[in-house]
């Protein structure tokens, strides 16, 4: 592990304080103390009374590695070789101690750790707190509506039934619960699996909806926060729960919840068992005034543990197109096509999703434009032929 100098240290903590304090407009928050005293190094910062201990812990622990943590004077010491931190909420103070120079994994540790300590979630906007962790927020359809869509139109319907009619008239659905139900409950869908085949729509239509519901949706990825939020994943999609239940109403969307599932070799990896827990938490605590609706999204249902299953309401199936669906699907991505070829296109490509058309186009269209640029003597746009070759190519070798 490397160390460094005395003042570099202090200047990583220093800087790495104020930017995070900058983020908070016109919120002051107490920075730390950084001393030297012949070899010996202290870092000290407060504590707010109510930050979670647990967490401050982990900070240093999942940094710096295996530490001993002990019980004294009312808060926790962790000792790790010549390094000692003493973190006290009863006292407000987090002090850190060590003979000898700091390695970067401590100042990364202090940074982390002053974060949780100085936590600012109340103090700023919801939409802020889902910004820092990384996540991307659709508000309008960014040029994508139904028509993006071919076919579907069971499924679009679908939708439309149970996601944004509820969105759109909460009370209409309130109003009937209060008149059926001996015990008030929400009778809206809170959670709504997309299912079926890859490349079939289910992401692209959690962002049309995005811009039909006028509702932001908060898209969570599940598989690279898993791998991004390592350590803490169960916490930050905890915080995704909570900052969406203060947002007026809006979609958090989990895409490709699979990471979720068991492995084929049956077990269960302990992060994966520990976000899997918080999901099912946070699913079963939805208000019956939460606005909130969870869309959750998979290629491999049968592989999903049964209680997460079981928590969604409805489920949606998104089929492979079929003939008449292809045809719309191939006249999206080549419309100069005449409509009996795009049927002899639809004919030929078999049983194949709608991103795959999509691809088998595209190779057909990269392939035209080099063509035309070696200056053959062709037509402008890529014939039938053209295209019946790249489906070729993809039945042969994938595209
Ligand atoms: N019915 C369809 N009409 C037009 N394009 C489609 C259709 N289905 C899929 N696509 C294309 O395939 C791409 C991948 O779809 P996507 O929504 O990512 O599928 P999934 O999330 O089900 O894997 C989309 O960007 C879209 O271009
Ligand atoms: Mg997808």
């Amino acid at each position: 592990m490397s160390t460094l100098l005395y003042h570099q240290a202090k200047a990583l903590i220093e800087t790495g304080i104020d930017e995070y304090v900058k983020q908070f407009d016109g919120v002051e928050l107490p920075g730390a103390k950084i001393c030297v005293e012949g070899k010996d190094i202290s870092v000290d910062f407060p504590i707010s009374k109510d930050a979670d201990l647990y967490h401050v812990v982990n900070a240093f622990v999942t940094t710096i590695g295996q530490m001993e943590v002990k019980k004294n004077m009312g808060g926790l010491e962790l000792i790790y070789g010549k390094t000692r931190v003493y973190i006290n909420p009863t006292f407000g103070r987090v002090d850190l101690h060590k003979s000898g120079d700091l390695t970067s994994e401590e100042i990364d540790a202090v940074l982390q750790a002053y974060k949780i300590s100085n936590s600012v979630k109340e103090r700023v906007s919801p939409r802020q707190r889902l910004l820092e962790l990384g996540l991307t927020i659709y508000d309008s359809n960014d040029g994508f509506n139904w028509d993006y869509i071919a076919g579907y139109e069971n499924v679009k319907q679908e939708i439309r039934d149970t996601v944004l009619l509820p969105l759109q008239h909460p009370e209409g659905y309130e109003q009937i619960a209060k008149g059926t139900r001996k015990k008030y409950e929400t009778i809206r869908p809170k959670a709504i699996l997309f299912e079926g085949p890859p490349g079939t729509g289910k992401t692209t239509s959690a962002r049309i909806i995005a811009g039909e519901s006028n509702s932001p949706m908060v898209y969570v990825p599940v598989e690279s926060i898993m791998t991004k939020w390592y350590g803490e994943s169960e916490r930050n999609l905890a915080e995704v729960f909570d900052a969406c239940s203060d947002l007026e109403n809006s979609l958090i969307f989990l895409d490709e919840i699979d990471s979720l599932a068991t492995s084929r070799e049956g077990g269960i990896h302990e992060a994966t068992r520990r976000v899997l827990s918080v999901l099912l938490r946070k699913i079963d605590g939805f208000k019956p005034n939460d606005k909130t609706i969870l869309i959750g999204a998979t290629n491999r249902k049968q592989d999903l543990d049964s209680a997460l299953i079981s928590r969604f309401d409805v489920s949606i199936y998104f089929h492979l197109p079929n003939l008449e669906e292809r045809i719309g699907i191939f006249r999206n991505y080549a419309k100069q096509l005449s409509d009996a070829n795009l049927e002899k296109l639809a004919q030929e490509s078999g049983e194949i999703s709608g991103r795959n058309i999509k691809d088998v186009c595209e190779h057909c269209e990269r392939r035209w434009v080099s063509k035309l640029l070696r200056e053959e003597d062709i037509a402008e746009l890529p014939p039938l032929e053209e295209y019946l070759s790249s489906l070729k190519a993809r039945r042969e070798n994938g595209v």
